[in-house]
Order: structure tokens, then sequence, then C-alpha cells
């Protein structure tokens, strides 16, 4: 899926040379169940669909509470979608709880919130071809104000950079429920990807996210049932890692373009 456009586009960053480095864990690889690849392939497909019809191809992963799956979801979706031959970058805007460095074991001494302070500029902050055509920038060091620095002019200017530069972007963000961050960095993409885990997010907490992004005109694109408990036993695995992709009626917030 890597355009010819595309590869004029990304001259317009000069990246930093990068290593390529083993994903662990929870990460999608080779050797990940059937069921698990197939899952994570169908949420991809379905995501390529809903952002065909839209400008902007950034998506916040984000959901109601902690521990539901967001960072997982945001680099098994990363992951895959690099597969594709698509240019893809993953942001860790986590500045609270970041968790992508630890996924793909890169260090946080400069990240998001380095640019985001000027004191780095994106390509020496770019950890380039982690795995290939998968580009990521970790948080960065934990600062006091994230926030204010994700609502910052230069977090606006990055984000219409890295469009510029790339096919797709994932962005890891905190939960919707706890702090409004999610909904500040998702008002400048294409939108939010719901993530709920069965057996522990709540409907009455998930209802209120939604009326949230509502609330903020941020488009739902779509909600991943993170562990659920159908067509993995299906195929004889035990039920962690089953991803079910579903879309949410977005009602009013359905925007086209
Ligand atoms: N489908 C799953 N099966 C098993 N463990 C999972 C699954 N999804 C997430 N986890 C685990 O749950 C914990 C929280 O997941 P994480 O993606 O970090 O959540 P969040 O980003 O929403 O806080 C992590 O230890 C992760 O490895
Ligand atoms: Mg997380």
């Amino acid at each position: 899926m890597a355009t010819k456009a595309t590869k004029t586009k990304q001259k317009q960053i000069s990246f930093a040379p990068g290593k390529s480095k083993r994903s662990e864990g929870i990460l999608v690889n080779a050797s990940s169940p059937f069921h698990v690849i197939e899952s994570f392939k169908n949420i991809r497909t379905n995501l390529l669909f809903t952002l065909a019809t839209r400008e902007s191809k950034a998506v916040v992963i984000s959901s109601s509470m902690p521990r539901e799956g967001k960072s997982t979801t945001s680099a098994n979706l990363a992951i895959v979608l690099a597969q594709t031959g698509a240019q893809v970058l993953l942001m860790d805007c986590d500045l609270r709880k970041p968790t992508i460095n630890r996924l793909f074991k890169l260090n946080t001494q400069k990240g998001l919130t380095t640019i985001l302070c000027g004191i780095d500029k994106i390509e020496e902050a770019l950890n380039e071809n982690v795995i290939p055509n998968l580009d990521i920038i970790t948080s960065g060091p934990v600062s006091p104000n994230p926030s204010e620095l994700l609502g910052s002019k230069r977090m606006s200017d990055l984000l219409s950079i890295v469009q510029k530069a790339y096919d797709y972007i994932i962005i890891d963000a905190p939960p919707i429920n706890v702090v409004s961050d999610a909904i500040i960095v998702a008002k400048q993409t294409a939108g939010i990807v719901l993530v709920a885990r069965q057996g522990q997010s709540r409907h009455d907490y998930l209802q209120k996210t939604i009326e949230n992004c509502r609330f903020a005109d941020v488009d739902i694109l779509g909600i991943v049932m993170n562990e659920a408990k159908s067509s993995a036993s299906y195929y004889g695995y035990g039920y962690n890692y089953s991803y079910g992709y579903g879309y949410a009626n977005p009602g009013r917030g359905a925007k086209q373009g």
C-alpha cells in the first residue's frame, strides 16, 4: 500500500536511521494463534473501510477505564497495518501510563514529550522500522503537564506533519472516563476506536464514554471487543487474545470525509 506518492510525502521529514527490533509479549507475530492474527486482520479491514471515506488517517485508540486493552490493541493494529506495506506510525499519547515503549522494548529518553517541549526534532525522537514499515514515537520522559502538552500548538503541528508523512497513524491514548487527553487528541484525527474488555468493561461506563465523545463531537469509528469469548473456542485455543470487532452506532457523530 506504500505508494509512490507516499514515498514522496515521506521525504518531507528526514528520518534518522533506526534499528530493527523484535517485538515480544502479547504482540502478534508469525507464531501467534491463527484466530488472534485473523481477529486483528478483521479489525484492520473494518478500519480501512471506515478510513477510506475520511481525510485524516490518524486514529486514536481509547476506552472507558484503565487495563481494557488499549495499548495492546494499538500495538497490534499498528503491526497488522504495517504488514500491508503501508507506512505506519504508532504514537504513545498515554503520557501518564506509557506502555508502547515496554511492548517494543524501546526507551523513553526521547519521545513525544521531548518533541512537544522543543528539546528534540521529530526525526531525533523517532524509532524507525521497529518492524518493517512501522515507526514508533514513545511517550518520552514523564511530564508534569500531559494535558497541556497534548493540547498545545506544537501537538497540532506534529499531528499535521505526521499525517502528511504516513499512510496511517495509530495513537495509544489514556482512558476517556479518567482524563480528557484522548478527546483532546482525537479532535485532530479521524476519530476514536473504543476498546471494551469482555467480563471487565462496564456498560454504564462505556455509555458515558460514548456520550463524552458525542459531546466533544468526536467520531467513534468502531469498537474492539477485547477477550471476546465467541470464536476462540471454535479454534480450540484459550479465550485470551480473542478479538472481535463491531461498529458502535455513532448516531449524530458520524461524519463523512
Ligand atoms: N486479550 C487479552 N488477553 C490477555 N491479556 C490481555 C489481553 N488484552 C490485554 N491484556 C493484558 O492486560 C493488561 C492491560 O492491557 P493494556 O493493553 O496495557 O491495557 P490499557 O492500555 O487499556 O491499560 C496487560 O497486561 C495486557 O498484556
Ligand atoms: Mg495503555
